[in-house]
């Protein structure tokens, strides 16, 4: 026998955290229109605009898609979502990405998948940049959340110690007790600082040191965030 349940039961099944990132990834497809080339971030928020977008790629609407990472290029293959690469676009309309930690200007930290360097270059090349977050992602202020920093394996020893010379402790990400390795055949430093003063200034200083290939600081890149809030959203700009 099947199992059935009403999309109400269904929103109780959910927990809230994650019926949250499922309202505010479905509602970022509101703002996805026809002809769109579109950056499909990376995470398990952008799971469900994935989910939708299939849905609506299979009812017609007609974009082109831009991801990521691996794992939501593949996402997106198999929902039959039409994926192209930078050689065959000369835009990108719109990115739409999860955050890891939001402040109340919409600089945001990222890279907590580890796919912190793509999503930025896309995030930067886009005409409008959307995150879409639950309720636990917003911040008075940045350092709550780690900051990943990506870096190149040869010297990650050296880069990792001018890192913590700003005043961090840093970790070599691993998984599954062996190093992280990130689509760009890079390592991923996470860096926990007690308190991220001045976050601009902070991107700027990391991203001097030799051996860093980015931060997962974005700054002024957001032009909306979309808040899941239980079944509902709220959208800051
Ligand atoms: C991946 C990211 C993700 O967007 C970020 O970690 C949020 O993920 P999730 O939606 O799973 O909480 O930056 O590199």
């Amino acid at each position: 026998m099947k199992f059935r349940c009403t999309v109400k039961e269904r929103s109780l099944i959910l927990n809230n955290n994650e019926q949250e990132k499922r309202s505010a990834g479905e509602k970022a497809v509101d703002f996805i229109k026809d002809g769109m080339t579109v950056g499909l971030g990376t995470g398990s928020t952008v799971y469900w605009l994935i989910q939708k977008l299939g849905k609506r790629v299979s009812e017609g609407l007609k974009v082109k898609c831009i991801p990521t990472s691996i794992h939501t290029e593949r996402l997106a293959m198999n929902l039959e979502i039409p994926i192209v690469t930078f050689n065959e676009i000369d835009k990108i309309d719109i990115a739409i990405d999860g955050a890891d930690e939001v402040d109340k200007d919409l600089n945001v930290i990222k890279g907590g998948g580890g796919a912190l360097v793509r999503e930025k270059i896309i995030a930067e090349f886009a005409d409008q940049f959307i995150v879409i977050v639950d309720q636990k992602k917003l911040s008075e202020q940045l350092g709550k959340h780690f900051l990943p920093v990506e870096v190149t394996p040869f010297g990650w020893q050296a880069t990792a110690k001018y890192i913590a010379n700003l005043g961090c402790q840093v970790k070599l990400r691993e998984e599954d007790e062996k190093i992280f390795v990130s689509d760009n055949d890079n390592y991923i430093l996470d860096c926990y600082f007690e308190k991220i003063e001045d976050a601009a200034k902070l991107n700027e200083k990391i991203k001097m040191i030799t051996g860093v290939v980015d931060t997962g600081l974005f700054i002024d890149m957001v032009d909306l965030c979309i808040v899941g809030k239980g079944s509902d959203t709220e959208i800051i700009k």
